[in-house]
């Protein structure tokens, strides 16, 4: 098969190349991978692999062969699949972590959602966002995007946080309350904030956070440090909290939420850049480029 592999000397250290087929555990199905979609962490980091590595987590695709002892999806299911590996054209991956795709829902669109939209279904569900402020830092990317809309689902004020005006477009309709730039104009304190900028924004983020509010620190995307001053972090009433995100184990349950919601309209896929997985370099640059707004969803077919 073809798959997408880790090459140091490769434009974003990803090339397409040979690679042998997978070979599922008892407890994996075996998917002909339709769709990949491409997260800021595996793009900027792919270079940090070992070289041959066939990379990549989102896919979504049509079950070849169901899992040996008896669970997940059977053959011939459209299944949106989270797990090592995904950038090819077959995957094995853990029927734990797939969820079966609704007719009414697009494979590509299905693709778009696994790592991104998890992440922010995870992250809002540590807090009752009924009625609260919810921050959202890089609102205009692939997790931004879907948190602005599951925290508008959850009732929550939403205030999506860009870079600039234009990357704001469109974030509005998706649910955001108030759309800010950096987090000029946040007026009153935040409940919530799912922080995917990190660096000095995240340092006065946590100034706007209320009395009991958290952050969650999904992402770094400004790759710079952040220095918080002595006693910044002292705070006299209901004790503001700060937590790691990192929870991929058994994506699958929520995986389906996450379609549901997309089948009943409830929920949009925004791809902002679409194109063949033999792109992937152009399709990496603008990701890192902060060109997309949304995923960047890559088809996958066999090479001439
Ligand atoms: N913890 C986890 O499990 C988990 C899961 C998924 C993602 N992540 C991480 O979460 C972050 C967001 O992921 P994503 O896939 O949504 O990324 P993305 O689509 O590239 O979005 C990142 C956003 O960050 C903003 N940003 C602000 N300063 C930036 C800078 N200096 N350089 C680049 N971007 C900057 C950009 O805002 P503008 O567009 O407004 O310029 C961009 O929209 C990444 O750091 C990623 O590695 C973590």
């Amino acid at each position: 098969m073809h798959a997408l592999l880790v090459t140091p000397d490769a434009p974003g250290s990803l090339r397409l190349g040979p690679a042998p087929d997978p070979t599922p555990q008892p407890h994996q199905l075996l998917l002909a991978v339709h769709h990949i979609s491409l997260n800021r962490g595996e793009v900027a980091f792919a270079g940090r692999r070992p070289a041959g590595t066939v990379h990549g987590y989102d896919a979504a695709g049509v079950v070849v062969r169901a899992a040996a002892d008896g669970s997940g999806p059977k053959a011939g299911a459209r299944v949106a699949a989270f797990g090592a590996g995904a950038w090819a054209e077959r995957m094995a991956v853990d029927t734990t972590a797939v969820a079966e795709v609704p007719d009414a829902v697009d494979l590509a669109d299905a693709a778009a959602l696994p790592m991104a939209g998890v992440t922010a279904l995870r992250t809002l569900r540590t807090r009752d966002i009924l009625g609260r402020r919810v921050l959202i830092t890089g609102a205009a990317g692939g997790v931004g995007r879907y948190a602005v809309q599951l925290a508008a689902l959850g009732g929550a004020h939403v205030i999506a946080s860009v870079g600039s005006a234009a990357r704001g477009e469109g974030l509005a309709e998706l649910g955001a309350h108030e759309v800010v730039v950096g987090l000029e104009g946040i007026e009153r304190p935040v409940d919530l904030i799912l922080d995917n900028v990190g660096g000095p924004q995240l340092v006065a983020a946590w100034q706007l956070l209320a009395a009991g509010g958290s952050v969650q620190n999904i992402g770094w995307a400004s790759d710079e440090p952040a220095v918080f001053e002595p006693y910044s972090l002292f705070f006299v009433g209901a004790a503001k909290t700060m937590s790691t995100f990192g929870d991929v184990h058994e994506v699958g349950p929520d995986l389906g939420t996450l379609l549901g919601f997309a089948a009943a309209g409830r929920l949009s896929s925004e791809i902002g850049w679409r194109g063949s997985w033999d792109r992937i370099a152009e399709a990496a640059e603008a990701l890192l480029e902060r060109r997309v707004a949304g995923k960047a969803v890559l088809d996958v077919a066999s090479p001439a």
